[in-house]
């Protein structure tokens, strides 16, 4: 996107409003065909980052892993798997190596506290993440691609994140899985919202 529009607040959006309502993640293990190119991916990262981001901290960052990346931190994932777990049959690593084969990019959305003197809490620090995550499958949606926030066990393991690069209070806030889709997605059962809605005043 080469021109970021602008809109006046109060401009509605009905299309919008439709397809927040209709909004569902397909399943990354039925992605399909090569998804955003490299450019697309961009795209959709920095469309992801605008979100609310209390004094502009940017607390977070990503990780591209495409192509030939995927299997050889694939590789690393099984054997780390089997280090994890000796006695469980070979063929339950070689299936975690093949974890982020299931689409075509996967983005590491990383949680990058940074230290705030002025003040903003690290609690809305990591809020942001969630919502560059979420804004992340809305992007990749709006632009005809299948998006599913993962974590996976992959995401809390420390060598597995120190081999990514992360340090300190970094920590995996998703795997965002990229890719093409043409699973038909039907709605799925929601936690009743009514119930946990409190009202004060009219
Ligand atoms: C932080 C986070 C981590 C998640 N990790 C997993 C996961 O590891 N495995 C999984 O099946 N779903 C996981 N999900 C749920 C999916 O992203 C998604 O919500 C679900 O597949 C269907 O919901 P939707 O269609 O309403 O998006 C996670 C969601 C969040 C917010």
């Amino acid at each position: 996107m080469s021109q970021i529009p602008t809109y006046s607040p109060i401009d509605p959006s009905p299309e919008v409003l439709e397809f927040l309502a209709a909004r569902r993640s397909p399943s990354a293990k039925l992605m399909e065909g090569e998804g955003p190119s490299a450019q697309q991916v961009d795209e959709i990262i920095h469309l992801a980052a605008r979100v609310p981001d209390h004094r502009k901290l940017g607390p977070w960052r990503f990780i591209v892993i495409r192509g030939e990346q995927r299997a050889e931190l694939g590789q690393y994932i099984g054997t780390r798997f089997k280090a994890l777990n000796p006695d469980l049959p070979l063929d339950r690593s070689v299936f975690e190596s093949a974890r982020l084969l299931r689409a075509p990019t996967v983005v590491a959305v990383v949680s990058a506290p940074v230290e705030c003197l002025r003040g903003t809490p690290e609690w809305e620090q990591v809020l942001s993440v969630g919502a560059v995550c979420f804004q992340m499958l809305l992007a990749a949606r709006a632009m005809g691609f299948a998006a599913q926030w993962l974590s996976e066990w992959i995401a809390f393991d420390e060598v597995i994140t120190a081999k990514l690069g992360l340090s300190g209070r970094e920590k995996i806030a998703g795997f965002i899985y990229l890719g093409d889709s043409t699973q038909g997605l039907t709605p799925r059962p929601r936690p009743d919202v009514e119930a946990r809605i409190t009202r004060l005043g009219d």
